[in-house]
């Protein structure tokens, strides 16, 4: 990890949960506490039906909560679409703009993404932006030249005031269980870093990049322990208070 960047790890329920998951979330807040707080920043992603309640339940422990989407427009005419605005005001921090699942169920291109982003921007809140290569891109040897157009297209230009977090995640590693080498991971953040640094100096060096993809007790040391690895977005791991919290004492 990078000394001087505060690491996140983020949980990611995608659509799961429902009023007995806020039961994990207390159990989870409960062995926070009890370790003295986390030394990170701890965020979690509910499906938006338990948005509030998961606020209120954990945020006496440290834990904050983002949206999984929203659209690009403040409100209007757009039919079980969440505005970024409406996630403020449930009282979320973050929002996962661009995750694989999305770009794939939801045909997102990287132009929408942007737009997500910057609407996220608007809100004041805080856009954790996915990118990340299929099977097919990397065994063609194409994983950096795909994750590095995602990020041209995917992130705004006019990219000032507010912070960014970027989560790479594997598409073939998501709810695999297969994730990549740590010299890929490490070859690949590094580049991300870089491809920052080129487009926004300062800001791109303190810009958090979480790796994403099967990330779990027994392997979240070994990953964050990389260079310019500054947390992670966990999907299955998170839905459980006992592996969560695994992966945030591993930091
Ligand atoms: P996973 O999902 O940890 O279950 O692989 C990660 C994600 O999709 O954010």
């Amino acid at each position: 990890m990078t000394a001087q960047i505060t690491p996140l790890i983020a949980g990611n329920w995608k659509m799961n949960g429902t009023t007995a998951s806020l039961g994990e979330v207390q159990k989870l807040a409960g062995l926070l506490t009890q370790g003295g707080g986390p030394r990170c920043t701890v965020v979690i992603c509910p499906p938006a039906t338990l948005l509030e309640r998961l606020n209120e339940l954990a945020a006496s422990s440290g834990i904050v909560t983002g949206g999984q989407d929203c659209h690009p427009a403040p409100s209007g005419a757009h039919t079980g679409d969440i505005s970024a605005q409406m996630l403020a005001d449930a009282g979320a921090q973050y929002v996962i703009v661009g995750h694989s699942e999305r770009r794939t169920d939801h045909h997102e291109t990287d132009d929408l993404v942007q737009l997500k982003a910057l609407a996220v921007h608007s809100a004041g809140l805080v856009p954790i932006i996915c990118v990340g290569e299929t099977e097919d891109q990397r065994d063609a040897g194409d994983a950096l030249s795909v994750v590095a157009a995602q990020l041209a297209g995917s992130l705004p230009d006019d990219w000032t005031g507010h912070e960014i977090v970027i989560a790479y995640e594997p598409v073939w590693a998501i709810g695999t269980g297969r994730t990549p080498t740590p010299a890929e991971i490490a070859e690949m953040h590094d580049a991300i870093r870089a491809d920052l640094e080129t487009r926004f100096g300062e800001r791109g060096a303190a810009t958090r990049i979480l790796y994403g993809g099967s990330m779990k007790p027994s392997n979240a040391s070994q990953i964050l322990r990389i260079g310019n690895v500054n947390g992670g977005l966990v999907g299955g791991a998170s839905l459980l208070a006992n592996d969560f919290h695994a992966i945030i004492s591993a930091v």
